[in-house]
């Protein structure tokens, strides 16, 4: 029998967001080079930013009902980062090397207006001159009204959970009795839009989806000539509220076994380093999956990625359990009553970047197979997947 180890179900997001540190400035200001790197060598490239912490699901796995209920609080929207203040923030690390933003949530199609705030971002330029390749990872549940609009706006692309085909089991999934026909309705919109190449995540977790692996493969080829790429998901120890266990991860291998026999397939490269799924193809040509497996294969040797919470918190790891409250420097004067300016900014950033030594999922491989580390950890859905 498989040891047990299950993490108490406690809403600890508001005590880890509150005890964010207040970020160095440093005493001679470096101007940003575009050429960052970390502790262990690893660039910055790739922003997500969390723009909401509200979501219309509650998966067991991110939001469990249980501590998401109608007596959680969500942060006020004063806490909120505005559009300008997310838009300043997004220059800075763009001068310090970013190509890629993610928008992320909760759910990121929930805060108002995001179309504008796509428009800002779209407007920006890497120092070389090259526009970013703007993202966003969405359940899904109100794309088909607003894919054009977000396309029209400057995203380039998205990515849309979705657990599973079978109704019942997505339903049960996403808690909230969402139908599957709708998130189908919102890819196609985005097909249509021009939002490709579309990604599917579907997290698997044994004992709850691991039958929809073969349906989800199949409807994807089937139905996209080779537009959609679906990705499986390891189920992750992040946060410290979905009571998380080992035998209820699927590791990508034994997924991939599984997917092989039916629809054989290849390995193609890697299409950028620091990327987070392995991809392969199938070999009848019916296009791309990819599996991510942080759980069973850490890609932290080259993580280039960096999170800003939804109130403006700068987070080096999905498992980090402290932030750099970067918000007050946008909002809070200085200690000489002067703002802080952005080449303030863009030095305390540089200095949090250098000293960055995160690796969670390699060092917890390194850890007895059933345990996750203790500590109080940020809930994915404050500061984005
Ligand atoms: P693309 O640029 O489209 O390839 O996106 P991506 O794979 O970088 O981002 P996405 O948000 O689609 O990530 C997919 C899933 O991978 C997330 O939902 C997480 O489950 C997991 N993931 C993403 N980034 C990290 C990370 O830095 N560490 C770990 N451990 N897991 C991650
Ligand atoms: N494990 C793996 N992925 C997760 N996500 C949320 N929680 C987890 C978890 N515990 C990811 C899923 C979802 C996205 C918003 O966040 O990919 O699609
Ligand atoms: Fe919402 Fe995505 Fe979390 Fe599900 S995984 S509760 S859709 S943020
Ligand atoms: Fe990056 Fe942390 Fe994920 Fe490792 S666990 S890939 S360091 S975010």
């Amino acid at each position: 029998m498989s040891e047990r180890n299950t993490i108490a179900i406690v809403d600890q997001r508001s005590a880890s967001a509150s005890s964010a540190a207040l970020p160095r400035i440093p005493d001679t200001i470096t101007l940003p080079s575009g050429l960052l790197s970390d502790g262990l060598g690893r660039p910055l490239r790739d922003l997500r930013i969390s723009v909401t912490d509200r979501c219309n699901f509650r998966c067991s796995y991110c939001m469990p009902k249980e501590v998401f209920d109608k007596n959680h609080q969500f942060l006020p929207q004063s806490a909120l980062l505005s559009f300008e203040e997310i838009l300043r923030l997004a220059q800075i690390f763009v001068a310090h090397g970013v190509h890629k933003i993610r928008l992320t949530g909760g759910e990121p199609l929930l805060r108002k207006h995001l179309e504008r705030l796509i428009e800002m971002l779209s407007a920006v330029r890497t120092p070389d001159g090259t526009p970013l390749d703007i993202t966003l990872t969405t359940n899904g549940s109100v794309l088909a009204r607003k894919a054009a609009a977000l396309k029209a706006a400057g995203l380039n692309r998205v990515t849309v959970s979705l657990d599973a085909m079978d109704d019942t089991i997505f339903r049960r999934m996403n808690d909230v009795d969402f139908p599957v026909a709708d998130v189908l309705a919102g890819i196609d919109a985005a097909v249509a839009a021009g939002l490709g190449p579309i990604k599917v995540n579907m997290v698997v977790k044994r004992g709850t989806n691991e039958q929809e692996i073969l349906p989800m493969a199949r409807y994807f080829r089937d139905h996209y000539d080779g537009h959609v790429i679906l990705r499986f998901i390891e189920y992750m120890d992040v946060g410290a509220t979905n009571g998380w266990r080992m035998d209820e991860v699927m590791p990508s291998a034994e997924v991939q076994r599984l997917l092989d026999l039916h629809f054989p397939l290849e390995a193609l490269d890697p299409s950028q380093s620091g990327e987070t799924a392995e991809r392969w193809r199938y070999r009848d040509g019916r296009g791309e999956v990819g599996f991510i497996s942080s759980v069973t294969q850490a890609f932290c040797g080259d993580c280039s990625r960096a999170r800003l919470s939804t109130e403006g918190q700068l987070y080096l790891c999905l498992f980090a359990q402290q932030g750099y409250d970067l918000r007050s420097l946008l909002r809070q004067p200085h200690p000489t009553g002067r703002p802080y300016t952005d080449d303030d900014i863009a030095a305390a950033v540089g200095l949090i970047w250098q000293e960055r030594d995160d690796r969670y999922s390699q060092l917890r491989a390194s850890q007895p197979a059933s345990s996750s580390a203790s500590g109080r950890r940020i809930e994915m859905s404050y500061i984005g997947g």
